[in-house]
């Protein structure tokens, strides 16, 4: 049963629960086994191949593979690229980032994560890259209280990116909410907001996912119509979890 907030924001019951976290169980696996694969020499087009036979094997569907006419199983998302990298034949090389992120279906129920990864030796620079980038979306996290609202979210983040010099955020994407869709009403803005956002409230299911550059904030479309690059090709860096507001009143990171 699901019941919608004033916001228009889902509220799961209990039974739900036990049904995202094994989608979001198999997410996190489905990461942790691909860690291996990432290494000068491979391409993503394996990786990916990798991904989508784990997935079925574990009883789970690969989400993105045919959304909206998405090709693969997972985004493989390769230094300039911010989001939404399509696999193909390029081997990865030393100092190279990489993020994967995947969706895992389990008998309609999705669950959404992802991390980047180095490859081999990366510069001084990228390491801190990727270690703002976790701890961005981290401090989102920790800010998650019931009784609050989405934009306690937003503010955090901006205010820990902020504090960073020669990052930023990438504004344009966003976290979102999750359960019987991959993409579900709130959006989770990564940035202070004033319009007013939906309350955090028990039952709700979002995922929190700011992209950090060491470049541009802004982001060009290539031509395949999914692969975003930072528009000045600085590096971008991505961690996401999904999160569940338990009827326990605790927050739970289910990926
Ligand atoms: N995993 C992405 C997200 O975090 C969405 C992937 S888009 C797709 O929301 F087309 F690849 F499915
Ligand atoms: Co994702
Ligand atoms: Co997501």
């Amino acid at each position: 049963m699901v019941r919608k907030n004033k916001f228009g924001v889902k509220i799961y019951d209990e039974s739900s629960f036990e049904k995202m976290s094994k989608a979001c169980k198999l997410a996190s696996k489905t990461i942790d086994y691909l860690k291996q694969f990432v290494k000068a020499g491979i391409t993503t087009k394996y990786i990916d191949k990798m991904c989508e036979e784990f997935i079925l094997k574990n009883g789970g569907k690969p989400t993105c593979k045919g959304y909206s006419g998405f090709p693969a199983s997972l985004c493989t998302s390769i230094n300039d690229v911010a989001c939404h990298g399509i696999p193909n034949d390029i081997e990865l090389k030393d100092g190279d980032i990489i993020n994967l992120d995947v969706v895992v279906e389990i008998d309609g129920w999705h669950g959404d994560t992802s991390k980047t990864f180095a490859v081999g030796k990366i510069s001084e620079q990228h390491q801190n890259l990727l270690r703002i980038a976790e701890e961005a979306m981290n401090v989102g996290i920790e800010s998650v209280k019931i009784g609050g609202c989405f934009n306690d979210i937003g503010r955090s983040i901006e205010q820990y990116v902020k504090k960073q010099k020669g990052f930023c955020l990438i504004p344009k994407f966003c976290g979102h909410g999750i359960g019987q869709n991959m993409h579900e009403d709130p959006l989770v803005l990564h940035f202070e907001t004033y319009e007013e956002t939906s309350t955090i409230e028990k039952g709700m299911f979002f995922t929190i996912e700011p992209i950090i550059s060491c470049g541009s904030s802004n982001v060009r479309e290539m031509k395949d119509g999914w692969t975003m690059v930072t528009k000045d090709n600085g590096f971008a860096a991505q961690f996401e979890h999904t999160i569940s507001i338990g009827h326990d009143e605790k927050i739970h990171i289910l990926t």
